[in-house]
């Protein structure tokens, strides 16, 4: 298969095309290198062209043989301010619509993309009593109290977290989370209309070998590893109790291969998780190996606990994570990053 792959000088890219070119398919690469994710002075690597996906007439011809594109080019992180909205819906709503549009331009009716387990919000909750409830934002008096844990709204108790499923409800709460759910709706019109076939991919903690180092727009392992690398403890917001799935980079890869491999039709979704979850204070640890500083801070932005579910992956697409964060994010500790 000849497969058509952007974002491919980032740090998943990297990782899909090494996969796919060992697989024995044909990739095309395109890249913007857009300094937020690359910083200045980045090199187009081989194999990549350079382009916009904004500017569709610079690389659309490159859509002429392909059987398929694997759409990972993003402008992603949480957003640092409402600063950065209108790059969010640039690069990554406009960006996927002129890719979709030029991909019927050219009779490609076939994509994988990079979606995010931020379209959920917060994970999936139950108490006790209650069964499942539904929770909105974390109170700031409750965050300011040292109480983390959402409560029941029926009788106050702490609600416990639960495996969140692919039809959970979604609910965006930054610039990043709400471009990548326009992102599944652009895909999903577009399926109709085209017609064509979509599957997006619901990344949960992406690690790695090649991740970018520290910035506004790094996840938490980055910045624990550079704690590490300047001599500081990791420092641990909450109480360090929140969980995440955390899924090494080259399961990211697995899964778009499978995806991209499999004949589908229509609209799907699917978490691409370990299915192994983890606390955060116990990601420091086994990052740093060593005792972190949980803080009490917090971040108004963050969600409490976001575990998925990976049994519709496994079941439809055949995927099931090869490296458990235990092992992964062990290695991970000395593993070099980017930038
Ligand atoms: C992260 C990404 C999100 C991505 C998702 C799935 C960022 C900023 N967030 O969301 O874009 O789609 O994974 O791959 O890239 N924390 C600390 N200390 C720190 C920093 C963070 O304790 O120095 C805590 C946070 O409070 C949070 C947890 O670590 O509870 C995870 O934070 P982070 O990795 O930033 O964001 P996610 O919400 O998991």
């Amino acid at each position: 298969m000849k497969v058509l792959l952007t974002g491919s000088a980032g740090f998943i890219g990297g990782a899909v095309s090494r996969r796919l070119l060992e697989r024995g398919h044909e990739v095309v690469g395109l890249d913007a290198l857009i300094p937020e994710a690359h910083g200045a002075g980045a090199v187009v690597p081989e194999g990549t062209v350079l382009g916009d996906l904004r500017e569709p007439r610079a690389w659309e011809h490159l859509l002429d043989d392909v059987d398929a594109v694997c759409h990972q080019a993003a402008m992603v992180g949480a957003g640092a301010s409402v600063a950065d909205l209108p790059s969010y819906a640039d690069h990554n709503d406009h960006g996927t619509a002129q890719l979709l549009a030029a991909m019927s331009r050219h009779g490609v009716s076939r994509i994988v993309f990079a979606s995010s387990m931020v379209v959920y919000g917060e994970g999936r909750y139950a108490c006790e009593e209650h069964g499942l409830r539904s929770t909105g934002v974390r109170p700031v008096a409750d965050l300011e109290a040292g109480r983390f844990d959402h409560a029941c709204d029926l009788c106050g108790r702490p609600l416990q977290w639960r495996t969140v499923p692919e039809d959970a409800p979604l609910d965006p709460r930054s610039s990043y989370a709400a471009s990548k759910l326009a992102t599944e709706h652009y895909a999903r019109a577009w399926v109709r209309q085209a017609p064509g076939d979509a599957t997006a991919l619901r990344y949960h903690n992406v690690y790695g070998p090649g991740m970018p180092r520290d910035t506004p727009y790094s996840g938490v392992a980055a910045i624990f590893r550079s704690a590490m690398e300047r001599g500081e403890a990791p420092r641990v917001f909450e109480d360090g109790a929140q969980q995440r799935d955390f899924v090494h980079v080259d399961d990211i890869a697995l899964a778009n291969v499978l995806a991209l491999e499999q004949q589908g039709e229509g609209y799907r979704a699917y978490n691409v998780c370990s299915g192994r979850p983890v606390t955060i204070a116990e990601v420091a640890r086994v990052l740093t190996g060593r005792e972190p500083t949980v803080t009490g801070e917090y971040r108004l932005g963050d969600v409490r606990h976001v575990v998925a579910s990976p049994e519709l992956a496994a079941r439809e697409l055949g995927f099931r994570a090869q490296v458990m964060p235990e092992d992964g994010l062990e290695d991970f500790r000395t593993a070099p990053l980017r930038g």
